[in-house]
């Protein structure tokens, strides 16, 4: 059995920078609060909580004065305000790719454009990129985009449309070319963030090569998901786990090729754990192949 590791697997960028930030802060003031869950990994939520880094689900939870971490998911502007009336220190993790879709949605909702989300409605992000907009409504399908389009009002409105950063560049395409058949009035911002990009094409490639894909993250991981679904579309074997421990309860395979890829949320220290898991006569290679593919295509 050989085993590819994902060059991509893991944190990206933004959720590295939040995690770094809360980490530095915790040790620095021995608590800070994050506002909702930093990742969606439950594991590395207890390994940050034992530093200091508190979650609190809602504003109510947060003592006033607290120093008070913004997840890279981002909030709402409401709550940037809601925050400052209770004297809280903010350390903003918002990724920088997710603001430039507030500025988007507020600019283009002041211009008077209806704003279209292609992503999961009630998602984090999602809940945050509304919060910058005027008007909008969230489209999580093909279906809901047909029947968004259907609706007598759809056609006549000025529209912007964006994207969460993790959603599938398949949804994406044939989402947009639905659209722009209908709507003539139309700005269209591809906000699919590049690194969900890449981890989605490199689990595309090594999903087709291998005869089982292991993909590990938190269930909640809306990145993890697509990594799952997009597995599933080119592998017939594909186990999603949360963690090494999952594992020994799954149908692992002992011949063949295996690959592992990881949701933007998934620590380094859990894929090594599931890596690690692995056979000794194992032959682990570093997934470089994938990436000079992907360099290349
Ligand atoms: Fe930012 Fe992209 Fe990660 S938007 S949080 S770098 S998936």
């Amino acid at each position: 059995m050989s085993i590819t590791v994902a060059k991509t697997a893991g944190f990206c960028f933004g959720v590295r920078r939040a995690v770094e930030l809360a980490e530095r802060q915790a040790q620095a003031n021995g608590v800070i609060y994050a506002y909702g869950e930093i990742i969606h990994n439950m594991h590395e939520i207890a390994r940050l909580e034992r530093q200091g880094v508190r979650t609190a689900h809602t504003l109510q939870e947060i003592p006033d004065g607290a120093k008070v971490l913004i997840r890279a998911h981002g909030v709402p502007r409401w709550v940037y305000q809601m925050l400052q009336e209770k004297n809280c220190e903010v350390f903003d993790a918002t990724c920088p790719f997710v603001q430039k879709i507030h500025r988007i949605v507020d600019e283009q909702s002041r211009e008077g454009r209806h704003i279209l989300i292609l992503g999961s409605a009630g998602h984090p992000e999602v809940v945050g990129i509304q919060g910058w907009c005027g008007g909008s409504d969230v489209l999580e399908n093909e279906a809901q985009v047909r029947a968004y389009l259907d609706r007598p009002d759809s056609t006549e409105r000025t529209l912007a449309v964006v994207a969460q950063t993790t959603v599938n560049r398949n949804l994406w395409n044939i989402s947009v070319g639905l659209i722009k058949k209908r709507c003539t009035n139309l700005k269209i911002f591809d906000t699919i963030c590049k690194a969900t990009d890449e981890r989605q094409s490199e689990a595309r490639l090594l999903a087709g090569a291998s005869d089982q894909m292991i993909v590990i993250g938190d269930k909640k991981s809306s990145n993890t998901k697509r990594l799952y679904e997009i597995s599933r579309t080119l592998c017939n074997n594909v186990l999603y786990i949360e963690d090494a421990a999952e594992l020994t309860t799954q149908g692992l395979r002992r011949n063949g090729r295996v690959g592992i890829t990881a949701g933007a949320s998934t620590p380094a220290w859990i894929i090594k754990e599931v890596s690690n898991m692995m056979s000794e006569e194992t032959k682990i290679e570093n997934g470089e192949d994938f990436a000079a593919m992907l360099e290349e295509s």
